[in-house]
């Protein structure tokens, strides 16, 4: 591999790939063109803790958010597919190249302001770019995902049902079936009251929500039974003692549903069911929402990313990517040491960082961000 003007190598022995690091899904070889701050960019990245240092606005996050488009298809910050285009170039592409447990694969997004985005995956057209996360499995902590802890119960009902089409792929539309039956269950509510439509166009909907809404329940404890004893046990590595995850809610049987007819007529409004469930995140019995503080409100995001990547590589045998943007600020040194420990090993980790110090212990590589370019900082 040679580099021409603009375009940074690093790491040698990119081009072969070794065995280390196997059982995870590993990218070894990035290639940009026109993606955000990147003109041209051809990177080749070593299994293991990939550390990404530079100055704010350099493009670290940039760097990160091209792995998640490369490995499923979408930004985890832009629904913009404009935005992800470097200003004044017509179209961008991530490509990226690695191995998926023992499978190599090779990855193609590209994106264009106006049209779709495209992807392909080892030469094969996908139905859309979003498809890839089928196929490649990659999990992010960004100080965005900070909502799942501090926002409102919504946010994190959308983890969880995230989380449980990645643990059940077979049941990942469920989310999105309930809350359109729902939708049209409120609609039909809506006509009913304002006398548009008779009283029997209401039950059909009403068993489609209650029983859409009953496996939604099972599949949530499903995914909330596998991933809570991990979450408790990475949040306590991480010195958040005594934290838990957990689920509240029953499923609503269609005889409750009728019996609260006349206040759900008078809203409008479906007003019980899984929509409304809350997802609990407490340390010692108290809500972190309310009361945890900032650094174990991350140190909580974290954990649940780190069990999710430790449950997914227990059921699949190939541990995700896992992007951590980020994440080392608002951590004491002795929480820095052990989240280092966490993520050193196993499969791949790409973290970044403002300062190459922050990081305290040896990573695999270690890339220094400037605009545009990625170099070795070793
Ligand atoms: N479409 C785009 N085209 C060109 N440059 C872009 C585009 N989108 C963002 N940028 C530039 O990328 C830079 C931000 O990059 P990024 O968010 O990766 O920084 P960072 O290194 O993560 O910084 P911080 O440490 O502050 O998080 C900004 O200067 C911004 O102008
Ligand atoms: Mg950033």
């Amino acid at each position: 591999m040679s580099a021409s003007p603009g375009l940074v190598v690093t790491a040698p022995g990119g081009a072969s790939i070794s065995h280390q690091g196997s059982g995870g899904l590993i990218v070894r070889e990035v290639t940009l063109r026109d993606f955000r701050s990147y003109p041209r960019l051809e990177l080749a990245l070593e299994p293991g803790v990939v550390l990404v240092s530079g100055l704010n606005g350099a493009g670290k996050t940039n760097l990160l958010e091209a792995l998640h488009v490369g490995t499923q298809g979408f930004s985890p910050r832009s629904r913009s597919d404009a935005q992800l285009v470097r200003f004044d170039a017509s179209a961008g592409r991530v490509r990226l190249q690695g191995v998926n447990g023992e499978t190599r694969f090779e990855a193609e997004v590209s994106l264009g302001p106006r049209e779709a985005r495209r992807a392909r995956l080892n030469g094969s057209a996908l139905r859309s770019a979003e498809q890839l996360r089928h196929e490649l499995q990659a999990l992010v902590f960004t100080p965005d995902r900070l909502a799942v802890v501090k926002g409102a119960p919504a946010v994190r009902r959308a983890y969880l049902d995230r989380t449980l089409g990645r643990f059940f792929p077979a049941r990942a539309a469920l989310p999105v079936e309930y809350a359109a039956a729902v939708g049209q269950r409120n609609a039909a509510l809506r006509r009913l009251a304002a006398g548009a439509s008779s009283a029997d166009a209401l039950p059909p909907w009403t068993e489609t929500v209650a029983s859409l809404g009953a496996e939604l329940v099972t599949a949530r404890e499903k995914a909330i039974t596998l991933l809570a004893p991990t979450f408790s046990r990475c949040a306590d590595s991480l010195g958040v003692m005594g934290a838990t995850l957990s689920y509240e809610g029953e499923p609503v049987t269609v005889s409750e549903y009728e019996q609260r007819l006349s206040r759900d007529l008078e809203r409008g409004l479906t007003g019980a069911g899984p929509h409304l469930h809350e997802v609990r995140l407490e340390a010692d019995g108290r809500d972190l929402r309310s009361y945890g503080s900032q650094g174990e409100q991350r140190i909580a995001v974290l954990a649940l990313v780190l069990a999710e990547a430790e449950t997914l590589t227990e059921r699949s045998g190939i541990r995700p990517l896992v992007l951590l943007d980020d994440v080392l600020s608002e951590l004491d040194g002795d929480r820095r040491l052990a989240l280092a420990a966490l993520v050193s090993g196993a499969g791949q980790t790409v973290l970044t960082s403002t300062a190459i110090a922050a990081y305290p212990m040896e990573p695999s590589q270690s890339l220094l961000v400037s605009p545009g370019e990625v170099r070795s900082a070793s």
